[in-house]
């Protein structure tokens, strides 16, 4: 079995390890534009060693948002921006990767730090109409959102696949498919958030048809030799809601549409899901998708321990730790993570340090 420091190979892409930085949203954007936070926040991570970086959920268009701060794709000026941010990654030995996104019925907030923290924006104060499968309201506290057309559905499918052109015109190696947590993608999969009655609504079948169609569409419009992955909510974690056994489903469809790697995390379609939280709870999901639906799994969700990483990986159960909140708090986990576990061997050091910590630096 392959260990944590064990590369993976995804089509033409080597990541140099088994651990990557798990997409979060940084709010920091104008317009959709990448900066030099974005710069920093990927590059210091990069110099700390990780083998793939995720950048967070970035629309696929304008209303696709979570908030009029988050990071964009819809315009070919969004690339010049995104592609600095990739080409220090790169020179720095780690994958660039991006997680496209449309936000659903939970666009047009404001960010959390905002003060006073104001939830939804209505358009006259610089937000926009929500869109989903069903004129649902989220919770009590949502605005209702308009139900989406057939041939607005259509449109966001070759959204996704624009976005992805510019994304790996900007120099992504990795591109993501955000369909979890409760955003437009998971919408249109679990009948807690899905209440159409076309083609897109109803029996499974119909349910996942954006999500397949949306993977054909981005598979056909990036290079053969670049991996695709999804991410999905494994499970709802409520009665009657999307279910793990849906989400093997979904994933031997998606192996076929040359989906790479499915990212499992959960939760996110409603706010009365009582879900386990501890360390590693949401491994069980990478583990059986994996062997049942025979497609490579990334593991998420309070794993933070490099101990705990390598046995994930050592014992089969997922081929890819994605670490969110610890990589803020440690950017160089994956230096302590190499001390820890291969003591006698020196880690691997990226860029200048390398040489003002080697062996033949005396002063
Ligand atoms: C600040 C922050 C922003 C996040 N933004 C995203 C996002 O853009 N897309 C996504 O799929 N998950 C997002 N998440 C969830 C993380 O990717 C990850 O799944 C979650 O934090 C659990 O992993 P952890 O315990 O290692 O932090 C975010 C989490 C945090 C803390």
């Amino acid at each position: 079995m392959p260990h944590l420091f064990e590369p993976l190979e995804l089509r033409g892409v080597r990541l140099r390890n088994r651990i990557a930085m798990s997409p979060m949203c940084q709010y920091v954007s104008e317009d959709g534009f990448a900066n030099d936070w974005h710069l920093v926040h990927h590059g210091t991570r990069a110099v700390g060693g990780a083998g793939l970086l995720v950048a967070e959920a970035t629309g696929v268009v304008p209303e696709g948002r979570i908030t009029p701060n988050c990071l964009g794709c819809w315009k070919d000026e969004h690339v010049p921006g995104l592609q600095r941010v990739t080409e220090f990654v790169k020179a720095h030995g780690a994958v660039p990767g991006i997680q496209l996104a449309h936000a659903g019925v939970k666009a047009s907030t404001a960010r959390p730090f905002s003060t006073p923290f104001r939830g939804y924006i209505p358009p006259e104060q610089g937000g926009w109409e929500p869109v989903g499968p069903t004129a649902r309201r989220f919770s009590d506290r949502s605005p209702v959102p308009r139900e989406l057309t057939i041939d607005e559905i259509r449109g966001l499918v070759t959204a996704f696949a624009d976005a992805a052109k510019r994304a790996v015109a900007a120099g992504f190696q990795v591109v993501e498919l955000h369909f979890a947590h409760g955003y437009l993608g998971h919408s249109f999969l679990t009948p807690l958030m899905n209440e159409r009655t076309d083609e897109y609504g109803g029996p499974f079948d119909h349910r996942v048809s954006f999500l397949l169609e949306c993977a054909r569409a981005v598979r056909f419009a990036m290079p053969e030799e670049l991996p695709l992955f999804v991410r999905l909510s494994c499970t709802d974690w409520v009665e009657g809601g999307w279910t793990i056994e849906d989400s093997v489903e979904a994933s031997k469809l998606l192996r076929r549409e040359g989906v790479d790697l499915v990212d499992c995390s959960t939760g996110g379609a409603t706010r009365t899901a009582q879900i386990p939280v501890g360390p590693g709870y949401q491994v069980p999901f990478a583990e059986r998708i994996r062997r049942e639906a025979e497609i490579p799994t990334g593991a998420v969700g309070m794993i933070t321990e490099p101990k705990q990483a390598d046995e994930i990986v050592r014992e089969g159960r997922a081929d890819l730790i994605l670490m969110g909140r610890q990589l803020l708090r440690e950017p160089y986990w994956p230096q302590r993570a190499w001390q820890e576990l291969e003591p006698d061997v020196a880690a691997p050091i990226a860029g200048e340090y390398a040489w003002a910590l080697s062996e033949t630096r005396r002063r």
